[in-house]
Protein backbone atom coordinates (compact mmCIF):
# COMPACT_ATOMS: atom_id res chain seq x y z
CA UNK A 1 0.00 0.00 0.00
CA UNK A 2 2.81 2.52 0.75
CA UNK A 3 6.52 3.07 -0.34
CA UNK A 4 8.61 1.29 2.11
CA UNK A 5 10.39 4.49 3.04
CA UNK A 6 7.25 6.38 4.09
CA UNK A 7 8.24 6.75 7.52
CA UNK A 8 12.22 6.88 7.12
CA UNK A 9 13.58 9.30 9.63
CA UNK A 10 10.61 9.63 11.44
CA UNK A 11 10.96 8.43 15.46
CA UNK A 12 7.63 7.26 16.52
CA UNK A 13 6.78 6.68 20.36
CA UNK A 14 4.35 4.42 20.78
CA UNK A 15 2.75 4.07 24.57
CA UNK A 16 1.57 0.16 25.50
CA UNK A 17 3.60 -1.01 21.78
CA UNK A 18 4.57 -4.33 23.71
CA UNK A 19 1.36 -6.02 23.06
CA UNK A 20 -1.92 -5.88 20.86
CA UNK A 21 -2.86 -3.14 18.36
CA UNK A 22 0.43 -0.93 19.89
CA UNK A 23 2.94 -4.08 18.70
CA UNK A 24 0.88 -4.38 15.12
CA UNK A 25 1.18 -0.66 14.72
CA UNK A 26 5.14 -0.85 15.82
CA UNK A 27 5.99 -3.57 13.20
CA UNK A 28 4.19 -1.71 10.57
CA UNK A 29 6.01 1.44 10.96
CA UNK A 30 9.33 -0.93 11.14
CA UNK A 31 8.26 -1.79 7.48
CA UNK A 32 8.18 1.50 6.70
CA UNK A 33 11.52 2.55 8.12
CA UNK A 34 10.73 4.37 11.11
CA UNK A 35 12.31 4.33 14.64
CA UNK A 36 10.22 3.10 17.24
CA UNK A 37 10.32 3.32 20.66
CA UNK A 38 8.05 1.08 22.47
CA UNK A 39 6.83 1.99 25.98
CA UNK A 40 4.59 0.98 29.10
CA UNK A 41 5.17 -1.09 32.43
CA UNK A 42 6.65 -4.12 31.97
CA UNK A 43 10.22 -4.04 30.14
CA UNK A 44 10.38 -8.36 29.80
CA UNK A 45 7.12 -8.07 27.25
CA UNK A 46 8.50 -4.89 25.83
CA UNK A 47 12.26 -6.35 25.02
CA UNK A 48 10.58 -9.78 24.04
CA UNK A 49 8.27 -7.67 21.35
CA UNK A 50 11.42 -5.83 20.26
CA UNK A 51 13.46 -8.96 19.60
CA UNK A 52 10.61 -10.46 17.53
CA UNK A 53 10.59 -7.26 15.57
CA UNK A 54 13.71 -6.06 15.35
CA UNK A 55 14.48 -9.65 13.52
CA UNK A 56 11.53 -9.23 11.12
CA UNK A 57 12.42 -5.77 9.64
CA UNK A 58 15.03 -2.91 8.62
CA UNK A 59 13.91 -0.14 11.17
CA UNK A 60 15.58 0.19 14.58
CA UNK A 61 12.92 -0.19 17.85
CA UNK A 62 13.51 0.67 21.38
CA UNK A 63 12.02 -0.40 24.37
CA UNK A 64 11.30 1.54 27.32
CA UNK A 65 10.15 0.96 30.59
CA UNK A 66 7.23 3.72 31.12
CA UNK A 67 4.06 4.14 33.75
CA UNK A 68 2.50 6.84 31.70
CA UNK A 69 0.74 7.71 34.73
CA UNK A 70 3.87 9.03 36.02
CA UNK A 71 4.67 12.67 34.14
CA UNK A 72 8.08 12.72 35.55
CA UNK A 73 8.61 9.40 33.97
CA UNK A 74 7.34 10.54 30.92
CA UNK A 75 9.77 13.36 30.74
CA UNK A 76 12.92 11.54 31.38
CA UNK A 77 11.17 8.11 29.41
CA UNK A 78 11.41 10.86 26.18
CA UNK A 79 14.95 12.53 26.97
CA UNK A 80 15.99 8.79 27.13
CA UNK A 81 14.70 8.43 23.76
CA UNK A 82 15.91 11.32 22.54
CA UNK A 83 19.12 10.45 23.59
CA UNK A 84 19.01 7.18 21.79
CA UNK A 85 17.69 8.35 18.42
CA UNK A 86 18.52 12.47 18.44
CA UNK A 87 14.53 13.31 18.35
CA UNK A 88 10.89 12.08 18.69
CA UNK A 89 8.86 13.47 16.09
CA UNK A 90 5.60 11.33 16.92
CA UNK A 91 3.56 10.24 19.86
CA UNK A 92 1.66 7.95 19.13
CA UNK A 93 -0.86 7.53 22.80
CA UNK A 94 -1.96 3.88 22.73
CA UNK A 95 -2.07 2.75 25.94
CA UNK A 96 -5.32 2.08 27.91
CA UNK A 97 -7.11 -0.40 30.59
CA UNK A 98 -10.60 -1.35 30.99
CA UNK A 99 -12.80 -4.22 31.67
CA UNK A 100 -17.12 -4.28 31.31
CA UNK A 101 -18.93 -4.05 34.25
CA UNK A 102 -22.52 -2.96 35.68
CA UNK A 103 -21.24 0.54 36.78
CA UNK A 104 -23.49 0.67 40.10
CA UNK A 105 -20.73 -2.46 41.04
CA UNK A 106 -18.27 -0.38 40.43
CA UNK A 107 -16.00 1.28 43.17
CA UNK A 108 -14.68 4.59 43.16
CA UNK A 109 -11.39 3.31 42.68
CA UNK A 110 -12.01 1.55 39.44
CA UNK A 111 -12.96 4.36 37.97
CA UNK A 112 -9.45 6.03 39.07
CA UNK A 113 -7.64 3.39 37.72
CA UNK A 114 -9.30 3.28 34.06
CA UNK A 115 -9.28 7.51 33.83
CA UNK A 116 -5.51 7.01 35.46
CA UNK A 117 -4.26 5.08 32.57
CA UNK A 118 -5.91 6.84 29.45
CA UNK A 119 -6.94 10.40 30.75
CA UNK A 120 -4.02 11.45 32.71
CA UNK A 121 -1.55 8.96 30.59
CA UNK A 122 -2.73 10.94 27.47
CA UNK A 123 -2.40 13.88 29.43
CA UNK A 124 0.76 13.39 31.08
CA UNK A 125 2.33 12.62 27.56
CA UNK A 126 1.34 15.10 25.85
CA UNK A 127 2.01 17.81 27.74
CA UNK A 128 5.23 16.83 28.27
CA UNK A 129 5.87 16.12 24.55
CA UNK A 130 4.51 19.23 23.32
CA UNK A 131 6.49 21.35 25.65
CA UNK A 132 9.46 19.51 24.35
CA UNK A 133 8.86 20.59 20.88
CA UNK A 134 7.05 23.47 21.35
CA UNK A 135 10.46 24.84 23.64
CA UNK A 136 13.00 23.15 20.78
CA UNK A 137 10.59 24.54 17.86
CA UNK A 138 10.11 21.23 16.24
CA UNK A 139 7.10 20.38 14.36
CA UNK A 140 5.90 17.21 15.50
CA UNK A 141 2.65 15.35 15.59
CA UNK A 142 1.19 12.95 17.58
CA UNK A 143 -1.76 10.05 16.76
CA UNK A 144 -4.67 9.25 19.82
CA UNK A 145 -6.21 5.91 20.20
CA UNK A 146 -10.19 6.30 21.11
CA UNK A 147 -12.85 4.16 20.58
CA UNK A 148 -15.93 4.84 18.85
CA UNK A 149 -17.76 4.54 22.27
CA UNK A 150 -15.98 8.00 22.81
CA UNK A 151 -18.31 10.05 20.79
CA UNK A 152 -21.59 7.83 21.26
CA UNK A 153 -21.25 6.71 24.94
CA UNK A 154 -21.90 3.16 25.94
CA UNK A 155 -22.71 1.30 29.16
CA UNK A 156 -21.01 -1.16 31.03
CA UNK A 157 -17.65 0.56 29.80
CA UNK A 158 -18.41 3.84 31.22
CA UNK A 159 -14.85 4.73 33.42
CA UNK A 160 -13.46 4.03 29.63
CA UNK A 161 -15.86 5.89 27.83
CA UNK A 162 -15.40 8.98 30.05
CA UNK A 163 -11.60 8.91 29.16
CA UNK A 164 -11.73 7.92 25.75
CA UNK A 165 -13.62 10.83 25.01
CA UNK A 166 -11.88 13.32 27.42
CA UNK A 167 -8.71 11.95 24.91
CA UNK A 168 -10.91 12.73 22.12
CA UNK A 169 -11.94 16.01 23.22
CA UNK A 170 -7.99 16.69 23.88
CA UNK A 171 -7.29 16.04 20.48
CA UNK A 172 -9.83 18.48 19.06
CA UNK A 173 -8.74 21.11 21.65
CA UNK A 174 -4.89 21.05 21.16
CA UNK A 175 -5.47 20.26 17.03
CA UNK A 176 -6.20 24.04 17.18
CA UNK A 177 -4.71 25.48 19.93
CA UNK A 178 -0.69 23.50 19.48
CA UNK A 179 -1.24 24.41 15.05
CA UNK A 180 0.64 27.70 15.47
CA UNK A 181 3.43 25.26 16.83
CA UNK A 182 3.35 23.10 13.73
CA UNK A 183 2.12 20.35 16.13
CA UNK A 184 -0.61 18.80 14.61
CA UNK A 185 -2.66 15.73 15.86
CA UNK A 186 -5.83 13.11 14.87
CA UNK A 187 -6.93 10.13 16.03
CA UNK A 188 -8.29 6.76 15.05
CA UNK A 189 -11.42 5.31 16.73
CA UNK A 190 -10.88 1.25 16.06
CA UNK A 191 -14.46 -0.86 16.40
CA UNK A 192 -13.68 -3.94 17.94
CA UNK A 193 -10.11 -5.68 16.88
CA UNK A 194 -8.72 -8.94 18.33
CA UNK A 195 -6.36 -8.59 20.92
CA UNK A 196 -5.52 -10.85 24.05
CA UNK A 197 -5.98 -7.68 26.03
CA UNK A 198 -9.15 -6.40 25.04
CA UNK A 199 -10.92 -9.65 24.19
CA UNK A 200 -10.00 -11.06 27.89
CA UNK A 201 -11.44 -8.17 29.38
CA UNK A 202 -14.68 -7.04 27.48
CA UNK A 203 -16.12 -10.02 25.75
CA UNK A 204 -18.00 -12.40 28.13
CA UNK A 205 -17.79 -16.11 26.93
CA UNK A 206 -19.86 -16.91 24.19
CA UNK A 207 -20.69 -13.68 22.82
CA UNK A 208 -18.00 -13.19 20.34
CA UNK A 209 -20.57 -14.26 17.51
CA UNK A 210 -23.41 -11.55 18.91
CA UNK A 211 -20.34 -9.12 18.74
CA UNK A 212 -19.91 -9.72 15.20
CA UNK A 213 -23.48 -10.12 14.00
CA UNK A 214 -23.60 -6.16 15.03
CA UNK A 215 -21.02 -5.84 12.51
CA UNK A 216 -22.58 -4.62 8.90
CA UNK A 217 -19.15 -5.98 6.87
CA UNK A 218 -19.89 -9.10 9.47
CA UNK A 219 -16.32 -9.60 10.41
CA UNK A 220 -13.81 -8.18 12.93
CA UNK A 221 -10.79 -6.09 12.11
CA UNK A 222 -7.26 -7.28 10.80
CA UNK A 223 -4.20 -5.36 12.55
CA UNK A 224 -2.83 -4.61 9.13
CA UNK A 225 -5.84 -2.41 8.47
CA UNK A 226 -5.68 -0.30 11.72
CA UNK A 227 -1.81 0.06 11.41
CA UNK A 228 -1.97 1.23 7.45
CA UNK A 229 -4.63 3.93 8.60
CA UNK A 230 -2.24 4.93 11.30
CA UNK A 231 0.87 4.80 9.12
CA UNK A 232 -0.91 7.24 6.99
CA UNK A 233 -1.89 9.55 9.90
CA UNK A 234 1.52 10.01 11.20
CA UNK A 235 3.19 10.43 7.79
CA UNK A 236 3.44 13.92 6.14
CA UNK A 237 1.12 12.41 3.55
CA UNK A 238 -1.53 13.67 5.74
CA UNK A 239 0.01 16.62 7.24
CA UNK A 240 -3.36 18.68 6.14
CA UNK A 241 -5.60 16.63 8.62
CA UNK A 242 -5.77 17.59 11.76
CA UNK A 243 -8.27 17.49 14.52
CA UNK A 244 -10.16 14.71 13.21
CA UNK A 245 -11.80 11.67 14.48
CA UNK A 246 -11.29 8.76 11.87
CA UNK A 247 -13.44 5.43 12.37
CA UNK A 248 -12.45 2.39 11.43
CA UNK A 249 -15.35 -0.24 12.57
CA UNK A 250 -16.80 -1.75 9.32
CA UNK A 251 -19.56 0.01 10.23
CA UNK A 252 -20.62 -0.56 13.54
CA UNK A 253 -21.37 2.26 15.33
CA UNK A 254 -23.86 3.42 12.45
CA UNK A 255 -25.67 0.10 12.11
CA UNK A 256 -26.73 1.23 15.78
CA UNK A 257 -27.30 4.79 15.23
CA UNK A 258 -29.48 4.03 12.02
CA UNK A 259 -33.41 4.15 12.76
CA UNK A 260 -34.21 1.58 10.35
CA UNK A 261 -31.08 -0.55 9.78
CA UNK A 262 -33.09 -3.44 12.23
CA UNK A 263 -34.98 -4.37 8.97
CA UNK A 264 -31.87 -6.49 8.09
CA UNK A 265 -34.33 -9.01 9.94
CA UNK A 266 -36.71 -8.98 7.17
CA UNK A 267 -37.08 -11.74 4.68
CA UNK A 268 -36.95 -11.40 0.78
CA UNK A 269 -41.02 -12.55 1.53
CA UNK A 270 -41.15 -10.11 4.38
CA UNK A 271 -40.46 -7.38 2.01
CA UNK A 272 -43.05 -8.56 -0.62
CA UNK A 273 -45.67 -8.23 2.10
CA UNK A 274 -44.13 -4.65 3.41
CA UNK A 275 -44.52 -3.03 -0.65
CA UNK A 276 -48.08 -4.30 -0.99
CA UNK A 277 -48.53 -2.51 2.29
CA UNK A 278 -47.00 0.76 1.18
CA UNK A 279 -48.62 0.50 -2.51
CA UNK A 280 -51.78 0.43 -0.44
CA UNK A 281 -51.46 2.57 1.66
CA UNK A 282 -50.13 5.04 -0.92
CA UNK A 283 -53.53 4.29 -3.19
CA UNK A 284 -56.19 4.90 -0.02
C1 LIG B 1 -15.38 -4.47 38.43
C2 LIG B 1 -13.11 -4.13 38.70
C3 LIG B 1 -12.81 -5.11 37.73
C4 LIG B 1 -13.93 -5.77 37.11
C5 LIG B 1 -10.94 -4.31 38.45
N1 LIG B 1 -11.91 -3.68 39.12
N2 LIG B 1 -11.47 -5.19 37.59
N3 LIG B 1 -14.37 -3.81 39.05
N4 LIG B 1 -15.18 -5.41 37.50
N5 LIG B 1 -13.74 -6.68 36.17
C6 LIG B 1 -11.77 -2.67 40.14
C7 LIG B 1 -11.26 -3.29 41.41
O1 LIG B 1 -12.37 -3.74 42.14
C8 LIG B 1 -10.49 -2.17 42.09
O2 LIG B 1 -11.24 -1.35 42.90
C9 LIG B 1 -10.02 -1.32 40.89
O3 LIG B 1 -10.77 -1.73 39.75
C10 LIG B 1 -8.58 -1.55 40.60
O4 LIG B 1 -8.33 -2.90 40.75
P1 LIG B 1 -6.94 -3.54 40.42
O5 LIG B 1 -6.84 -4.81 41.18
O6 LIG B 1 -5.84 -2.54 40.50
O7 LIG B 1 -7.22 -3.87 38.95
P2 LIG B 1 -6.53 -4.87 38.06
O8 LIG B 1 -7.59 -5.78 37.57
O9 LIG B 1 -5.28 -5.42 38.68
O10 LIG B 1 -6.04 -3.92 36.90
C11 LIG B 1 -6.95 -3.21 36.08
C12 LIG B 1 -6.17 -2.69 34.89
C13 LIG B 1 -5.56 -3.91 34.19
C14 LIG B 1 -5.10 -1.73 35.38
C15 LIG B 1 -7.14 -1.93 34.01
O11 LIG B 1 -6.58 -4.73 33.64
C16 LIG B 1 -4.61 -3.48 33.12
O12 LIG B 1 -3.43 -3.31 33.36
N6 LIG B 1 -5.09 -3.33 31.88
C17 LIG B 1 -4.24 -2.93 30.74
C18 LIG B 1 -4.65 -3.63 29.49
C19 LIG B 1 -6.09 -3.46 29.07
O13 LIG B 1 -6.98 -3.23 29.91
N7 LIG B 1 -6.33 -3.60 27.75
C20 LIG B 1 -7.67 -3.48 27.17
C21 LIG B 1 -7.77 -2.27 26.36
S1 LIG B 1 -9.14 -2.40 25.28
P3 LIG B 1 -11.41 -1.66 44.50
O14 LIG B 1 -11.98 -0.39 45.07
O15 LIG B 1 -12.35 -2.80 44.53
O16 LIG B 1 -10.05 -1.99 45.00
C22 LIG B 1 -9.96 -0.92 25.21
C23 LIG B 1 -11.06 -0.63 24.23
C24 LIG B 1 -11.76 -1.82 23.74
O17 LIG B 1 -9.68 -0.07 25.92
C25 LIG B 1 -12.94 -1.56 22.84
C26 LIG B 1 -13.36 -2.89 22.22
C27 LIG B 1 -14.28 -2.78 21.08
P1 LIG C 1 -3.65 -4.21 25.00
O1 LIG C 1 -2.85 -5.19 24.19
O2 LIG C 1 -4.07 -4.62 26.36
O3 LIG C 1 -2.83 -2.85 25.03
C1 LIG C 1 -2.86 -1.95 26.07
C2 LIG C 1 -1.44 -1.56 26.39
O4 LIG C 1 -1.45 -0.51 27.35
C3 LIG C 1 -0.61 -2.69 26.99
O5 LIG C 1 0.49 -2.95 26.14
C4 LIG C 1 -0.16 -2.17 28.34
O6 LIG C 1 1.22 -2.51 28.58
C5 LIG C 1 -0.32 -0.66 28.16
N1 LIG C 1 -0.54 0.03 29.44
C6 LIG C 1 -1.54 -0.16 30.33
N2 LIG C 1 -1.38 0.61 31.40
C7 LIG C 1 -0.26 1.35 31.18
C8 LIG C 1 0.43 2.34 31.93
N3 LIG C 1 -0.01 2.76 33.11
N4 LIG C 1 1.55 2.89 31.39
C9 LIG C 1 2.00 2.48 30.18
N5 LIG C 1 1.40 1.54 29.44
C10 LIG C 1 0.28 0.97 29.93
O7 LIG C 1 -5.01 -3.85 24.23
P2 LIG C 1 -5.29 -3.37 22.74
O8 LIG C 1 -6.58 -3.97 22.36
O9 LIG C 1 -4.10 -3.56 21.87
O10 LIG C 1 -5.54 -1.80 22.95
C11 LIG C 1 -4.71 -0.82 22.36
C12 LIG C 1 -5.47 0.47 22.20
O11 LIG C 1 -6.55 0.28 21.29
C13 LIG C 1 -6.11 0.98 23.48
O12 LIG C 1 -6.05 2.39 23.51
C14 LIG C 1 -7.54 0.54 23.35
O13 LIG C 1 -8.42 1.31 24.13
C15 LIG C 1 -7.74 0.74 21.87
N6 LIG C 1 -8.87 0.01 21.31
C16 LIG C 1 -8.80 -1.33 21.13
C17 LIG C 1 -9.87 -1.99 20.53
C18 LIG C 1 -9.83 -3.46 20.28
O14 LIG C 1 -10.81 -4.00 19.78
N7 LIG C 1 -8.74 -4.15 20.56
C19 LIG C 1 -11.00 -1.27 20.15
C20 LIG C 1 -11.04 0.11 20.36
C21 LIG C 1 -9.95 0.75 20.93
P3 LIG C 1 1.80 -2.84 30.05
O15 LIG C 1 0.87 -3.80 30.68
O16 LIG C 1 3.17 -3.36 29.77
O17 LIG C 1 1.84 -1.52 30.76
Amino acid sequence: MFQSDLLKDKTIFITGGGTGLGKSMAKRFLELNAQVVIASRKLEVLEKTAEELQSLSGGEILPLELDVRDYNAVVSTLKAAISHFGSVDILLNNAAGNFVSPTEALSHKAFDVISDIVLKGSYNTTLAFGKHWIKTKQTARILNIVTTYASTGSGYVVPSAIAKSGVQTLTRSLAVEWAKYGITMNAIAPGPFPTEGAWARLLPPGLEEKFIDRIPLKRVGDHLELANLAAFLVSDQSQYINGEVITIDGGEWLKGAGEFNFLDVLSQEDWLEMEKQVRNANKS
